[in-house]
C-alpha cells in the first residue's frame, strides 16, 4: 500500500479530503505522517484525530534551511514515505529536497496554472479580471508552481466575488481533485513525459 507523507502549514482541509478518501477506501494508500512547520497548525490536530503521526518541525530550531529540510526528510524516511503531498505547505523546498523525492512530490495551488503563481492566487485572479478561476494539482519541480500538471478544475468568477468567496468556491474543487490525483498515482496511472503528465485510463 502506497505510503503518504503530508506537509501542511495551516488549516489542513486538503489533508482532510485525502484522509477521508483513504478512510472511505477510495484510495489504496495510507497517510503515515503529517508534518508541519507550524506548531499550531490545525492540520496536526486533524492527523491526531485520525490516529496519524503528527510531527512539528520548527524552522527556528535549525540554524540553516538545509538542517530544517533534513529534519523533514528524516521524518519522511522514518515512515518510509513514498509520495510527499504538499497541502497548504507554505515553505519553498530546496532543489536538494526536490531531487531527493524527484517526481514523488505533489502540490495543489488555487489557480489555473501557469496563471497566478505564488501567494494570494485568488486575489491575483480577481485583480486580473479573469472570468474563470480554479485549481491545479501538479508534480513539484524546482520552480515555484511550475511542475507538470496532473489535474485542474475550473470555477466561474462572479462579479461580486471577494478573495474569500472565490477561495471557498475553488476549495470545494480542490477537495475533489487532490484525492483524485493521489488515487491516480496510487493506481500507477500517471506517467510524466517532459512537461506533460499522461493519465493512463
Ligand atoms: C489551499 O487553498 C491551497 O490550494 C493553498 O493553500 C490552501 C490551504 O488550505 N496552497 C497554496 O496557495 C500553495 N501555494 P488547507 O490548509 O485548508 O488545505
Amino acid at each position: 500500500m502506497l505510503k503518504l507523507g503530508v506537509l501542511a502549514s495551516g488549516r489542513g482541509s486538503n489533508l482532510q479530503s485525502i484522509i477521508d478518501a483513504v478512510e472511505a477506501g477510495e484510495i489504496e494508500a495510507e497517510v503515515k505522517v503529517v508534518i508541519s512547520d507550524n506548531e499550531n497548525a490545525q492540520a496536526l490536530e486533524r492527523a491526531t484525530k485520525h490516529q496519524i503521526e503528527a510531527q512539528y518541525v520548527g524552522p527556528e530550531d535549525y540554524s540553516t534551511s538545509n538542517g530544517f529540510e533534513q529534519a523533514i526528510i528524516d521524518q519522511l524516511e522514518r515512515y518510509d514515505v513514498e509520495l510527499v503531498i504538499l497541502a497548504g505547505f507554505m515553505k519553498l523546498l530546496s532543489p536538494y529536497f526536490i531531487k531527493y523525492y524527484q517526481n514523488r512530490i505533489m502540490n495543489i495551488h488555487p489557480s489555473l496554472l501557469p496563471a497566478f503563481k505564488g501567494l494570494h492566487a485568488q486575489q491575483q485572479a480577481l485583480d486580473y479580471g479573469v472570468k474563470v478561476a480554479g485549481c491545479t494539482v501538479h508534480f513539484v519541480d524546482q520552480g515555484m508552481d511550475t511542475g507538470p500538471i496532473i489535474l485542474q478544475a475550473v470555477v466561474p468568477v462572479k462579479e461580486d466575488d471577494t478573495e474569500d468567496s472565490l477561495a471557498t468556491r475553488i476549495l470545494e474543487e480542490e477537495h475533489k481533485v487532490y484525492p483524485e490525483a493521489v488515487k491516480l498515482y496510487a493506481e500507477d496511472k500517471l506517467e510524466i513525459e517532459g512537461r506533460k503528465v499522461i493519465i493512463k485510463r
